[in-house]
């Protein structure tokens, strides 16, 4: 479709009920689950900070064991000492920088060669840039961690996934894809090209995960396996520490304070990885605990086929079976 043409169908598609709907989710408490998780396995990227570490704790108090995959040695053993002491479950660790294409494999295949079933897979682990930077593959390192890594792990994990009886798969997504209105640079997924900004290449990487999302159900439907995307609320964590110091000035005394704790991230995740009442839900974006329409450019199959390609490509995942569908 030529670009004016998708330019079209995203106008026609825009509804201003779903922007009260967002606005008025994001006032909602999240659903909660008090289901118990004894000895099931749930793994989370990036719990050494912020959702990521609520989240381990809210699974470690429900009896999961936890396989973190950290990139901080000293702060993720500090994290599974405090879980194993506390809650008495197992807690593991992978250290990975996921920023790199060598560490995204490693992780992929290590989970891969897993004996047991993941229960709950959670892709936390994200990144906020006010400038751009590049990573050691010379990918953006926005894009990098927010959706290349998730796209890999999840990639390598697949025939794993397929063989299991079930499982969940969540990825800690943004009402921030709505910054990326008009769609992705598809050309230019690297900000080689267009004028870079925090909040564009943020956008642009949440909604680049959604797309993903659209083809990782179709290679999942019928296996019992279910991927879903969810904005954790806007709260207060470490997002945006490697930032300058005008822009952390801001964040904590301006753009935080109304944000809300961790602990609504933490329930919702629990609930989308365990309630009953979403067992079956798959390939959907929900803010908190509440379905709702993500906006039109991560609706766009044409496109997501398209990022499927590109990102088999940027994975270094070429040499694996390209076609899904
Ligand atoms: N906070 C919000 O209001 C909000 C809203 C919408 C979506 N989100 C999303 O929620 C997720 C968690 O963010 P947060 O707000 O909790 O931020 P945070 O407090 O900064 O935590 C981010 C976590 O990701 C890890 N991480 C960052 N870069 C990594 C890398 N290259 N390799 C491995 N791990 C890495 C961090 O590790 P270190 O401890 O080593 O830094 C940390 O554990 C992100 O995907 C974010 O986009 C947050």
């Amino acid at each position: 479709m030529g670009r004016n043409k998708q330019l079209r169908e995203y106008i026609k598609a825009y509804k201003w009920s779903d922007m009260l709907a967002m606005v008025r989710n994001n006032k909602a408490d999240p659903r909660r689950c008090s289901d118990d998780f004894a000895g099931r396995l749930v793994v989370i990227t990036g719990a050494t900070a912020g959702i990521g570490y609520a989240t381990a704790r809210t699974y470690a108090s429900h009896g999961a064991n936890l396989l973190c995959i950290n990139r901080n040695a000293g702060k993720s053993r500090v994290l599974c000492r405090e879980l194993e002491t506390e809650f008495g479950v197992r807690c593991r660790d992978i250290i990975a920088d996921l920023s790199t294409l060598a560490d995204m494999h490693r992780v992929g295949h290590q989970l891969a060669q897993l004996e047991e079933p993941i229960d709950v897979l959670i892709h936390n682990a994200g990144t906020y840039l006010t400038r751009r930077v590049e990573t050691v593959d010379g990918l953006e390192a926005v894009f990098a961690v927010n959706h290349l890594s998730s796209f890999v792990i999840n990639y390598l994990l697949r025939d794993k996934l397929l063989a299991q009886s079930g499982g969940r798969v969540l990825l800690v997504n943004s009402e921030a894809h709505r910054f990326a209105p008009w769609g992705l640079h598809l050309d230019d997924l690297n900000w080689e090209k267009h004028r870079y900004s925090g909040l564009l290449s943020y956008g642009s990487a949440k909604l680049a995960q959604l797309l993903a999302m659209i083809t990782f159900g179709d290679l999942l439907e019928g296996s019992g396996v279910t991927v879903n995307a969810v904005h954790p609320g806007a709260v207060r964590t470490e997002s945006g520490k490697d930032n300058g110091p005008v822009y952390r000035w801001y964040k904590n005394n301006i753009l935080e304070r109304n944000f809300r704790s961790t602990a609504i991230s933490a329930d919702a995740l629990y609930y989308l990885g365990v309630s009953a009442e979403v067992g079956g839900v798959s390939g959907k974006f929900f803010n908190l605990t509440t379905l709702e329409n993500p906006a039109p450019p991560a609706l766009d199959r044409g496109a997501a086929d398209e990022l499927w390609r590109i990102s088999l490509k940027l994975g270094d995942l070429e040499g694996s079976v390209a076609r899904v569908r």
